[in-house]
Order: C-alpha cells, then sequence, then structure tokens
C-alpha cells in the first residue's frame, strides 16, 4: 500500500497571515472549501494510519541528504571516537547512545506481548531478542523553558548551560544538525495546523502547546554491514511517546507502520518527502480519535537490494534515520481537546502535564529522564 503524499505548498502561501481562528465557521470561510479538505485529508490519514507523507518545499532532498552525509561520516568513525559524546550522566539525553543501550518497550512490556500473541500471523511484528543494535545521537533543537520541574528540561537546561556535544573534525556539524532540526519543526508545524483544523479545533490548538517543547533531534546509525541480515529488529515493535515524529527519506528501507484497523504495512517514502508519524501525545489531545503509530525497523529484502547497490557504488552501509521528536512542552497541560474532551473515551486519558506523562511513561522501561526511540 503506498500512503498518499500531501502537498504542504498550498497551506504554506496562506498560513503566514492566518492569525488563531477560535471560530470554526469562520476558519474554514478563510481557507475556501480546497484547503479545508486538504485539511480534512490531513487528519483522516492521520487517524486510519499514524503515519503521513509530506512535500514542504523548505525541505529539500539536497537538506536531506547534507544531513544524512554528515551522520553516514560520523557513525562511520571509530567506536572510541564516537563514545567521546557519550553523556550517561544527562541520561543519554544529548551525544551520542552506543548500540545495545535502547530497549524496546514490547521487550519489557507484558500487556503488549499479550497483543501482540493475539494478531493474526501476517502482521505480527519480528521477533525480539534484546536491545536495538542501533547507535543515536541526540541533538536539541530550539528553544527551552527557563524553568521547569520535569526531568527531560532539567537534562537539557544542563546541556543548555553546558558547552553542546559536538565531535570533533566536523566543522559544519552545529550549522547542519540546527538547520535540518529548525526546517523539520516548521514541517511538522504546518502539519499539526493543518490536522488540529481537520479534526476541527482552533487551527493553534497544537501548535501553542509545542512552544519551548523539548524537541529532539535524535538521528540513528545502524551498522548494515554487521548487522545487515534480513529479520534483523534495528528498532522493535512500538509507539513514540511524544506529540509526532519525523524523519527524512532513509537510504535504506526497513520501516513498517500498523494500520489502525490492525494491517501491517512497509513505508515507501518517496525522494524529497518527509515521513510524520504519530505518537502518544497527540492520542491523548484527541482523546484516542488519533491513535499513536505503532512501527519497527527490520532489515527486509527490499532492505538487502539497498545494501547491494550502496556496496557496488562504494557507498556508505550505515543506515541513517533523520529522526526528529517534537514534543508538547512539559509544563502544558495533556487533555483531551475542544469537542474531543465529550468523547466517550475522554476518562481514559486524564488530565496531566506533559513532563509528568513523559515521566511516566519513561518510569515502565524504567529509563527514566532517557528519550530514545519509545
Ligand atoms: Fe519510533
Amino acid at each position: 500500500m503506498d500512503l498518499p503524499v500531501i502537498d504542504l505548498m498550498p497551506y504554506l502561501a496562506v498560513a503566514e497571515e492566518l492569525e488563531p481562528y477560535g471560530d470554526r465557521s469562520k476558519l474554514r470561510e478563510r481557507l475556501g472549501p480546497e484547503l479545508s479538505g486538504l485539511c480534512s485529508e490531513v487528519s483522516r490519514i492521520l487517524k486510519e494510519t499514524g503515519a503521513l507523507l509530506v512535500k514542504d518545499p523548505r525541505c529539500t532532498a539536497e537538506d536531506n541528504d547534507r544531513f544524512i552525509d554528515m551522520m553516514e561520516r560520523y557513525f562511520e568513525s571509530p567506536v572510541e571516537f564516537k563514545r567521546l559524546q557519550e553523556r550517561p550522566h544527562l541520561h543519554y539525553q544529548v551525544g551520542v547512545t552506543p548500540e545495545g543501550v535502547e530497549v524496546p518497550r514490547s521487550l519489557v512490556d507484558e500487556e503488549i506481548q499479550e497483543k501482540l500473541r493475539a494478531m493474526p500471523k501476517e502482521f505480527q511484528p519480528a521477533t525480539l531478542i534484546g536491545p536495538d543494535p542501533k547507535w543515536r545521537y541526540m541533538w536539541r533543537v530550539g528553544p527551552r523553558p527557563s524553568k521547569t520541574r520535569f526531568q527531560i528540561d532539567i537534562f537539557l537546561v544542563q546541556e543548555l548551560n553546558s558547552e553542546p556535544v559536538i565531535p570533533e573534525g566536523f566543522p559544519e556539524w552545529k550549522d547542519t544538525m540546527d538547520s535540518w532540526g529548525s526546517k523539520m519543526i516548521s514541517a511538522i508545524e504546518v502539519v499539526a495546523a493543518m490536522a488540529a483544523i481537520g479534526f476541527g479545533l482552533p487551527n493553534d490548538s497544537f501548535t501553542s502547546l509545542m512552544k519551548q517543547g523539548p524537541h529532539l533531534l535524535a538521528p540513528t546509525g545502524s551498522d548494515l554491514r554487521r548487522y545487515g541480515q534480513e529479520g534483523t529488529v534495528f528498532a522493535g515493535y512500538h509507539y513514540d511517546l511524544n506529540f509526532l515524529t519525523i524523519h527524512g527519506r532513509s537510504r535504506f528501507p526497513g520501516l513498517n507502520i500498523w494500520l489502525r484497523n490492525g494491517q501491517k504495512v512497509e513505508v515507501k517514502v518517496p525522494i524529497g518527502c518527509l515521513l510524520i508519524q504519530t505518537g502518544k501525545q497527540i492520542e491523548w489531545l484527541t482523546a484516542g480519535d488519533c491513535r499513536a503509530g505503532m512501527h519497527e525497523v527490520v532489515v527486509n529484502n527490499r532492505t538487502i537490494e539497498a545494501i547491494k547497490l550502496a556496496s557496488k557504488q562504494h557507498r556508505s552501509l550505515w543506515r541513517v534515520s533523520s529522526t526528529l521528536f517534537a514534543h508538547i512542552a512539559s509544563d502544558a497541560l495533556l487533555k483531551p481537546l475542544g469537542h474531543f474532551a465529550d468523547s466517550p473515551l475522554a476518562s481514559e486519558y486524564p488530565p496531566m502535564r506533559a513532563g509528568e506523562f513523559v515521566e511516566q511513561e519513561l518510569a515502565v522501561i524504567n529509563l527514566k529522564g532517557k528519550l530514545g526511540e519509545h
């Protein structure tokens, strides 16, 4: 199944002068039937698939290439060099996380394991044997609140007050990370506004809650030379605990998602497109109308084909994903918004601070303060 691609251009053309609209019919009138329809399409796809492919003229294939080229060069560096960027005392919230540290929740959560056993065989995720064999680099994106009571921000504020972790020999590091990170945040903000309109909420419902959120650019690196066998699981079956996750196109396929109807689908991201996935925080804000998308990354036959081609062309065999986790601000209240408060499922989503929610989720996988693949 190919997911449709939504072009953000028509919405971007009016977005700049669009003020926050509380009145739904006035907003629809201002947008016109075509743009309103496009917004409904965005929310419908997010609901049904937990994923959305978009084209944003501000995020080009060249930007994505520049970022991936740099990350490939970094992940190819010797292990001893990469470990210089490790910050375990900051719970890996910044700098590098070596392979074998991140644990997929389905490995430790019995409730999830039970659900998996009940799935039809063809839709079951790949079998896990241990922690994920992938590296990750965490880079803070955007401004932070100066005061907060939540762990996640405390770690990031500590980092803010010290030198950012930049590997030696990468003079382009800061610029490349900051520019790709802020471009992907801009794309998420547009999708968040369009989704809010599609869900029948004021256009700034989500974006106003994202301000000063603990957004993280968190690319992963998987060594396909060592772990390139079919069936190897780079990221075990899980959902993301943040609001929305965005990635540029990876040079090696392997991402599977689960649709709302339970079907398992391999995602094919066209060149120049971005992939957005729903996390647990959007599920909370919509009282489950839009669910957090389950996903996994596994070496499949298309990954093997891409490995063969890359070897022939003497290209890197590190699979880089340019993941960015966009969050609701830690001090913002996470609760079903607008008409979702009247949903029969609303009681399953009690109000709580987003920071408190994150800490609760992390406690389950015993990685308090760790915000990796969730
Ligand atoms: Fe994920």
